[in-house]
């Protein structure tokens, strides 16, 4: 995708050329889904897709943002002394809620500034554009009015965003990822500590592709917060019985031999996606250790039927894409990504079937759901960082 020129609509909406220039990622899941929030662990890498920001200070408190992805917005005002959110300013509250969370915690920013912005990232697509423009106007503050601010209070400032300001309930998988991904590798992160290790993908001759859903993620809050609520009546019930702090701290055995404490089949189903989840997680990471990647690409499989089956967050234009790309010639593993409920699925796919691939599913997808879906390669890239202006273009 060839990106607009930014320089150039800098100066025509500011009048005045831009100094600093900032991207930020987004990211997939390669497996681990659904367990950040239940104190497992998530293996997300971030991809080469993003958002940019252009950037000038200004003499006054005023800030001005604009948004290439939401022209007709136009350019959305306010000043450093009211950061309340704002319906009206719409977008422009991710990154306002990222500046009053940080000058909250005692940074100092005390100047306006003009910010230009652009993505790539399909919005809405699961791929967490809002993450992305978190951690973006975190680096963007970071860098033009020198805190001193470490990148994992960035990550935090941007779930603080999330869950209070914009008042979605995640995780915090999207923003670490989007905050410390490392270039062709994946974050192997535990969520009850925080503790990482990056682990280089290694994916010999095969490709990731995304695939698009093109479905819009309506219900997609309301469900998420469901499932989460189920999870914690799941956690409460098993805490009567059972010393642990999350559903992350039960093995498999332990979870079957305790299940039945838990009175509800559905809850006990989404109990045992969570937990099943975490080890397939720690597991996939072995497999790729060893270079298995035939037992990678099952257990990402096996995800998804969890996802499915158990926790009941795919949607039948998720399962048209997985299970079509299972059937197809050179494909190690597929699986949705994300919080489901439309958004994205991911494949792994040998490099010279990667063609026939997006025809056949593309196909399919078309004929059995009604619309396209869409195809892009992934590539694993860094996390959120300056970079020059010539580095735009
Ligand atoms: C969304 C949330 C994450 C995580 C995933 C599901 O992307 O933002 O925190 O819970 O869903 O794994």
């Amino acid at each position: 995708m060839s990106n607009p020129n930014l320089s150039q609509a800098f100066k025509e909406y500011f009048g005045t050329a831009a100094e600093r220039a900032f991207f930020a990622p987004g990211r997939i899941n390669l497996i681990g889904e659904h367990t950040d929030y239940n104190g497992g662990h998530v293996f997300p890498c971030a991809i080469t897709m993003g958002t940019y920001a252009l950037a000038k200070k200004r003499d006054d408190r005023n800030i001005r943002f604009v948004s290439l992805n939401f022209k007709e917005k136009g350019v959305i005002e306010f000043t450093l002394d009211d950061l309340a959110y704002n319906k009206a300013h719409d977008w422009a509250n991710y990154p306002k809620g990222m500046l009053k969370y940080l000058k909250e915690a005692g940074h100092e920013i005390e100047q306006g500034f003009d910010c230009l912005v652009y993505g790539n990232i399909p919005n809405g697509a699961g791929l967490s554009s809002s993450a992305s423009i978190e951690l973006l106007t975190g680096v963007m503050l970071e860098k033009l009015f020198n805190l001193k601010v470490e990148r994992l209070d960035l990550v935090k400032l941007g779930q603080k965003t999330e869950n209070q300001f914009i008042g979605v309930n995640s995780g915090i998988m999207d923003q670490f990822a989007v905050g410390m991904g490392k270039k062709d590798a994946g974050i192997l992160l535990d969520c009850a500590t925080l503790a990482y290790e990056y682990a280089p993908i290694k994916l010999d001759h095969h490709k990731i592709l995304i695939m698009n859903t093109n479905k819009r993620r309506e219900l997609a809050d309301s469900k998420y917060n469901e499932r989460r609520a189920e999870c914690e009546s799941a956690l409460k019930q098993l805490q009567k019985k059972l010393d642990i702090e999350t559903l992350g701290d039960l093995t498999e055995e332990a979870f079957e031999k305790n299940k039945e404490i838990i009175d509800n089949e559905i809850v006990r189903k989404r109990a045992k996606h969570a937990v099943y989840e975490n080890a397939r997680t720690l597991k996939a990471l072995d497999a790729l250790k060893r270079g298995d990647l035939p037992a990678f690409g099952e257990l990402i499989n096996a995800s998804h039927r969890s996802l499915r089956d158990d926790y009941e967050v795919t949607g039948k234009e998720l399962d048209t894409l997985a299970e079509t790309a299972w059937k197809q010639e050179g494909v190690l593993g597929a699986r949705m990504t994300g919080a489901g409920f439309g958004g994205c699925a991911i494949a792994i796919v040998e490099n010279d079937k990667v063609d026939a691939f997006i025809k056949n599913v593309g196909d399919v997808y078309e004929k059995e759901i009604g619309y396209r879906a869409d195809f892009y390669t992934a590539s694993i890239g860094d996390g959120a960082k300056e970079m020059t202006m010539e580095e735009l273009v």
